[in-house]
């Protein structure tokens, strides 16, 4: 990964229009360590966390250096270290359909304080991201987010979803495969040593994964606080195929235990293969001492209901968003993906901050590779929809129809049958899905 972004200064346009308000707008290095730490102390105040412990602090600011930090500061407050504002972005690889990944902006930490909100304080911070993006080159912006509200006015759209499931793991009964390989009990620093690899393995598999940084590692294996209760609590199992290559992980926990009636509760399930995806969960299932197994964070799509006798005993209890795309330049971002089918469909982007706004060509082979093009005016003949940016976003993965978000308003037909016609090329075979948040 380059470290452009992490010199290039923060947005001109956006620097100048909270200027007008008396607020500065600056990236915060993270050699300046009294302003790091400022920014850390604010980013964990604006979603409501406890105060980041030193230790928990050291390994922050070390751990998400490769990360642009940008905060807003009012020099008139009282406490001037910590931002009134907090975001922070990297580039980072995102899968799309064909086994491929583009370098999308991947954007977090995006928080006002309570004192400084609603007066268009994160409007200018997201603009300016978007901005600084595009200048770096890069095609796309993509978030995870705490509320499904925030971002559609960006242009932003939601390109995937998520649920958690629940398992009565006394009424099921295991019919799925029972693959050759083992599973073994493995110490949570084997999955920071050996986890890496695996999900290098998998990520191209699923339009919408993203790479992972060593820290979310240590994080999710509970090293960031080894010695707290939670940290305590997790267990990691491993599963290794006949050969002895490790292939998945499933990092978990008990809870629920009174009266020997507990809860596996799945913190992360990691698999290479099918065989490592059907052991781990056969794993978890058949836990003694257990009546309940919850997992969240699972694809809609998660095979977990079809490995059982009684798929009633399996029960999906939530479904929304998850990962939301920002299609900043429609020609690179429609060319990273490969599409089901030959065909000519016009875009005619809609884009009210202007990065994509315009006509695009995409043209496919029977191969599934793409050319895209900007043109004046859509071709004749040519099936031609108008997308709104954030539609744009959402159809990129494959992950919603141009059917339904023709039915719901969120796409027009310039010409009928242009959402089929769409649909046909833009098709993905795998339900898209993001397994982490960021
Ligand atoms: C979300 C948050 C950053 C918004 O900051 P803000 O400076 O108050 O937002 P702005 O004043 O720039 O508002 C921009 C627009 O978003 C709208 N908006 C802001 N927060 C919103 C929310 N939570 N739900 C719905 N709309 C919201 C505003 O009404 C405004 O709409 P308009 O442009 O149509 O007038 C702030 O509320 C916050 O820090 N929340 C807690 C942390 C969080 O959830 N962050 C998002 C992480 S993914």
């Amino acid at each position: 990964m380059s470290d452009a972004h992490l010199h290039l200064p923060a947005d001109p346009t956006s620097r100048e229009r909270l200027a007008a308000f008396g607020l500065r707008y600056e990236v915060v290095a993270s050699s300046d360590r009294d302003a790091y730490t400022g920014w850390f102390r604010a980013d964990a105040r604006g979603f409501h966390d406890a105060e980041p412990a030193a230790e928990v602090l050291a390994q922050e600011l070390e751990g998400l250096a490769f990360r642009r930090t940008v905060g807003i500061f009012d020099d008139t407050i009282v406490d001037r270290g910590a931002p009134v504002a907090t975001v922070s972005s990297w580039p980072m690889q995102l899968t799309v359909p064909g086994r491929r990944d583009v370098t999308a902006w991947a954007i977090s930490s995006v928080t006002v304080s309570a004192t400084h909100r609603r007066r268009g304080i994160a409007r200018n911070m997201l603009e300016g991201e978007l901005r600084t993006a595009r200048e770096l080159g890069i095609p796309l912006a993509m978030l995870t987010v705490s509320e499904a509200t925030i971002y559609g006015r960006y242009g932003f759209g939601p390109a995937n979803r998520q649920s958690p499931y629940e398992v009565d793991t006394k009424r099921v009964r295991w019919t799925g495969p029972v693959p050759e390989g083992r599973v073994h009990y493995v110490n949570r620093d084997d999955f920071v040593e050996n986890g890496p690899a695996v999900a290098e393995r998998q990520r191209l598999d699923v339009p919408g994964e993203v790479e992972r940084w060593p820290m979310w590692w240590r994080r999710r294996a509970g090293l960031i606080e080894p010695d707290s209760e939670q940290s305590r609590r997790i267990r990691v199992a491993r599963y290794d195929d006949a050969s002895g290559t490790p292939q998945g992980f499933a990092v978990f926990h008990l809870a629920d235990m009174d009266g020997f009636r507990g809860t596996v509760v799945v913190d992360h399930l990691l698999s290479a293969t099918r065989d490592a995806e059907a052991a781990l969960w056969r794993f978890l299932l058949e836990q003694d001492l257990v009546v309940k197994a919850t997992a969240d964070l699972r694809s809609p799509a998660d095979p977990l209901p079809w490995y059982v006798d009684d798929v009633r005993g399996v029960r999906k209890t939530d479904e929304r968003d998850h990962l939301w795309l920002r299609v900043l330049d429609p020609v690179a971002s429609l060319e990273a993906r490969t599409y089901a089918a030959a065909g000519r469909v016009a875009l005619r982007v809609a884009d009210a901050l202007g990065f994509a706004d315009g006509t695009v060509l995409l043209e496919t082979d029977d191969r599934g590779a793409a050319s895209a093009s900007r043109v004046a005016e859509p071709p004749t003949g040519v099936p031609t929809l108008d997308v709104p940016i954030a539609s744009l976003g959402s159809l990129l993965l494959g992950g919603v129809t141009a059917e339904t978000l023709l039915r719901v308003g969120r796409v027009q037909e310039a010409t009928p049958g242009a959402a089929v016609a769409t649909d046909a090329v833009f098709r993905s075979p795998v339900v898209p899905f993001t397994s982490i948040w960021f």
